[in-house]
Formats: C-alpha cells, sequence, structure tokens
C-alpha cells in the first residue's frame, strides 16, 4: 500500500548530499520538502537557548511538541525566524545524533514529520523516512558515499562558509556519528528492505538527481 498523497524517502548516512538532492528533487516535481534532521537540530538549539540540559528527556519532548517549523526556499523557519546558518555547525549536528537516540524524542517528532505529508507531495530526507516515519512511501531512496568522499565534501562546503577545520577531524566525527546513527537501539539508519540505494561517491548532484527521477517517474 502506499500513500494517498505520494511521498519520496531519501535517507541515508550525514555528508552523503541527500538534502540537496531532496530540495533539488522536490522542486523538479512541485512537492513540499521536509528535512527532518532540521527538527533534531532545531530540538537542540532552541534547548540551548532556553537552558534545558540534553540530558533533560521530559523537557525536551516537551519543547518538541511546541515546534513550529517551516521550510521555505532552501530556509528553515523557527517560528518564522531564519535559523538554516544556526542549525548547521558541526556541533550542533553531533549533539543532535545524541538526542536523536532517544526514543521518546523520536516519538516526540513523529506527529510533526507525517503532518507534512499534503498535496503535491512530499521529498523527506534524513535517517528513517523510509523505514519509521513513511513506511508506505512511493519510493524509498538509499544514498550512500564513502566516508573519506563525504568529509571531503563538507569540507569543501565549510571553506566555501569561510571556515576551516582539519579534513582528518571531519572524517573522525562523521564515522563517529555514522556509528551512532546506526547502531541507535531506536530507528538505527539502515536501508528500508523495499529502498533503492544509489552509491554517490563518484557522482555529481546533478547526476543523483537525475537518477532519483528517474526511479521517481519508472516506480
Ligand atoms: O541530517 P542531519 O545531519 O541534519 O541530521 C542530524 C542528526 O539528526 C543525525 O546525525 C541523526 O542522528 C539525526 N537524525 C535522525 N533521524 C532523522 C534525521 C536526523 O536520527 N530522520
Amino acid at each position: 500500500m502506499t500513500t494517498l498523497v505520494p511521498v519520496l524517502a531519501i535517507d541515508g548516512p550525514s555528508g552523503s548530499g541527500k538534502g540537496t538532492v531532496a530540495a533539488k528533487v522536490a522542486s523538479a516535481l512541485g512537492f513540499r520538502c521536509l528535512d527532518s534532521g532540521a527538527l533534531y537540530r532545531i530540538l537542540v538549539f532552541q534547548a540551548d537557548r532556553k537552558g534545558i540540559e540534553l540530558d533533560q528527556t521530559a523537557a525536551l519532548v516537551d519543547l518538541a511538541e511546541t515546534i513550529e517549523v517551516e521550510f521555505v526556499e532552501g530556509r528553515v523557519l523557527l517560528g518564522g525566524e531564519d535559523v538554516t546558518d544556526a542549525i548547521r555547525s558541526e556541533s550542533v549536528g553531533a549533539k543532535a545524533s545524541k538526542i536523536a537516540a532517544v526514543a521518546e524524542i523520536r516519538q516526540a517528532l513523529l506527529s510533526l514529520q507525517r503532518r507534512c505529508v499534503r498535496p503535491p507531495g512530499l521529498v523527506a530526507d534524513g535517517r528513517d523516512m523510509g523505514t519509521i516515519v513513511f513506511p508506505n512511501a512511493n519510493l524509498k531512496i538509499y544514498l550512500t558515499a564513502s566516508a573519506e568522499e563525504r568529509a571531503q565534501r563538507r569540507h569543501k562546503q565549510l571553506i566555501a562558509k569561510g571556515q576551516g577545520g582539519s579534513l582528518r577531524a571531519l572524517v573522525e566525527d562523521i564515522s563517529a556519528r555514522d556509528d551512532r546513527d546506526m547502531n541507535r537501539d531506536t530507528a538505527p539508519l539502515k536501508p528500508a528492505d523495499d529502498s533503492i540505494e544509489i552509491d554517490s561517491t563518484q557522482m555529481t548532484i546533478d547526476e543523483v538527481v537525475d537518477c532519483v527521477l528517474h526511479h521517481w517517474q519508472n516506480r
């Protein structure tokens, strides 16, 4: 069974390019976009602002239930405030991966994610889009790339933003995050049984986008 409003789920590890691919595919199809990682990042960001520690699960669950987020033209708006750049740092990402291992927090974000399914369709990217959040998605893509390639891409992005950082430290961060995301008990990162795997190590973003659109048209 697939969903009434079409859903295209893209999962994969950090830096596999799924966010960029999801945005381009959504724009080509005229669909809405859900960047589910942004929700975990926003939670960390808001907790910090409100003085909530990351081990205060009940307070984080309450906070998760009040989040008002919109994805508009590649920007992430939290209650109308543009937080796109503020939530993108490596440190927010690493903390997000820690709270994302907590079952109650994942549960608190479920309905928010499912409410994003609205006509004409949704492209959702994350770690558990095809396995947990949208098990009936019309197409499930699992996007990978080698850890070295993902670290290099991230390094280039940081340099473009005028931020430095050693490549070796990035490879270590990415590997630690992969390890945490793949080996947690709740909703671990893994390909859904009915997903199509694309290894983007040797591909450009546009090649990946074309490949996903091809699978969408031929599903
Ligand atoms: O994709 P992004 O790097 O923004 O995600 C940040 C962190 O949020 C990931 O490392 C992962 O632990 C968590 N996450 C998740 N499930 C999702 C999306 C993100 O656990 N669907």
